[in-house]
């Protein structure tokens, strides 16, 4: 008896995943004495030359010879986007197939769809590879932690953003050119826009709040906010007033019970742990009402590290089959999914760091601070140098106390329009439970 894998791509990951299943058969075989088989991999371009080449008898060019296959029991789905990762999913559970998969977009749009036809068909949903890479957070959050209540998690969710925030943070880089660099470097693809927007990463909190909180809410319904407007100005006041900025996702529960899922920019203080995550890493800390704080850091991200978190469910899955008992834990570690409503935006709470472009005036100070105190909005620190010779304008940078969105929203719209004001307004959220 053994356990037959079948793949669907082979591109970065799938490479890793073949490689391994092929090059540690024995040692895999020997730590759980039940065999991992390869059997298939089907992929769009048979002669195209990947990281790692399997032999040419395992590769077809039709779907169907793994999904449906009565001699494959587990079909690793490492296609990447919708469609047709989607469609293949579904058919492969409803005949019975365990699906393993690394693709967050794809449970992030379709988790519903996805995980109540694995239940009906009573087969299992594993996607240790789509939070976090090589991180093993989803396991850590179903099994490891699953006693606790959680008061929040919060992550560094996206390699390609922190490579890039890393570079604008220690060398100065604008934006354009550490994108660039990442490009070089390989870490960022050719189109960045799913990473440097925030909804890689958001497809990934998604998934982390599944797990936390037995609800899996909509994108539409989080704050979803990506680097592309951060400049070298704002990151170097951060480091003045003690901050890094990172790419922060957030998932908690507020003092009133209510569910926050919000994914943005955030300032953390320059001494926290999660401060120190630095270059392509990702890391999750995630605190429950029994553990207390637990940290996971690692690679979020690459051939390897990622095939290790699929190979980590392959095995799960063979150790199930051999057995033959499915869905020992739900695949999102909750019996029944609930309908919770995230809390909108304009109700949280958080700290605000404020960059005013204005005149170099009288008053203007004043006029700004006017407005923001009848929005019932607390000053803590204020900063403002003397304008570059030649330059008619001069940063205000403010850090607010707690505040509400909406009050510190509205103040920005009616400070925008003094004259004195001469351009957008910066803020960058401060989170202050770190
Ligand atoms: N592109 C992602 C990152 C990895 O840079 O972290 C896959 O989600």
């Amino acid at each position: 008896m053994k356990t037959t894998v079948g793949l669907l791509g082979c591109g970065h990951v799938g490479s890793g995943v073949a490689k391994m299943l092929l090059e540690d058969h024995d040692f895999i075989n020997e730590k759980m004495g039940w065999p991992l088989a390869l059997a298939k991999i089907a992929v769009r371009r048979p002669q195209a030359d990947r990281p790692y080449n399997p032999p040419a008898d395992f590769l077809t060019t039709d779907p169907y010879q793994i999904v449906g296959n009565r001699e494959i029991q587990v079909v690793v789905e490492l296609l990447g986007g919708l469609e047709p990762a989607r469609t293949l999913a579904l058919e492969a559970i409803e005949s019975g197939q365990h699906l393993v998969t690394a693709n967050k977009a794809l449970l992030a749009h379709h988790g519903r769809e996805i995980f109540a036809a694995a239940a009906r068909h009573k087969v299992e949903v594993l996607f240790e590879a789509a939070v976090a890479g090589g991180i093993p957070i989803i396991r850590t959050l179903k099994e490891g932690l699953s006693a606790n209540r959680f008061r929040h998690i919060f992550g560094i969710l996206n390699g390609t953003t922190n490579y890039i925030l890393t570079r604008m943070t220690r060398d100065g880089l604008t934006f354009q050119a550490a994108l660039a660099e990442a490009q070089a470097a390989g870490y960022a693809e050719a189109d960045p826009t799913l990473d440097v927007e925030g909804l890689d990463a958001a497809h990934k909190l998604i998934l982390l709040t599944a797990l936390a909180y037995g609800t899996l809410p909509a994108l539409e319904s989080l704050h979803v906010e990506g680097i592309t407007r951060l400049t070298p100005e704002d990151i170097a006041y951060a480091r003045e007033l003690g901050y890094v900025i990172k790419l922060l996702a957030v998932s908690a529960r507020d003092e009133d019970g209510r569910l926050e899922v919000r994914l943005h920019p955030a300032m953390l203080p320059r001494t926290h742990i999660l401060a120190e995550i630095s270059g392509p890493l990702n890391a999750v800390l995630v605190s429950g009402h029994a553990v207390g704080d637990v940290l996971l850091n690692g690679a979020g991200a690459g051939m390897m590290p990622t095939a290790s978190s699929v190979l980590a469910d392959l095995m799960d899955l063979a150790r199930t089959d051999r057995v033959n008992s499915t869905s020992r834990v739900p695949s999102l570690g909750w019996s029944i999914l609930r309908d919770e409503p995230v809390k909108l935006m304009s109700e949280t709470k958080t700290a605000y760091y404020l960059r005013f472009t204005v005149a170099d005036r009288p008053g203007v100070l004043a006029a700004i601070a006017k407005l923001l105190a009848e929005r019932g909005i607390s000053l803590a620190q204020v900063i403002q140098k003397n304008p570059l010779p030649g330059q008619e304008s001069v940063n205000l940078v403010m850090l607010t106390h707690l505040a509400q969105e909406k009050n510190l929203m509205a103040a920005l719209a009616d400070s925008d329009r003094l004259e004195t004001v001469l351009a957008p307004t910066r803020l960058i959220r401060v989170e202050t439970r770190l």
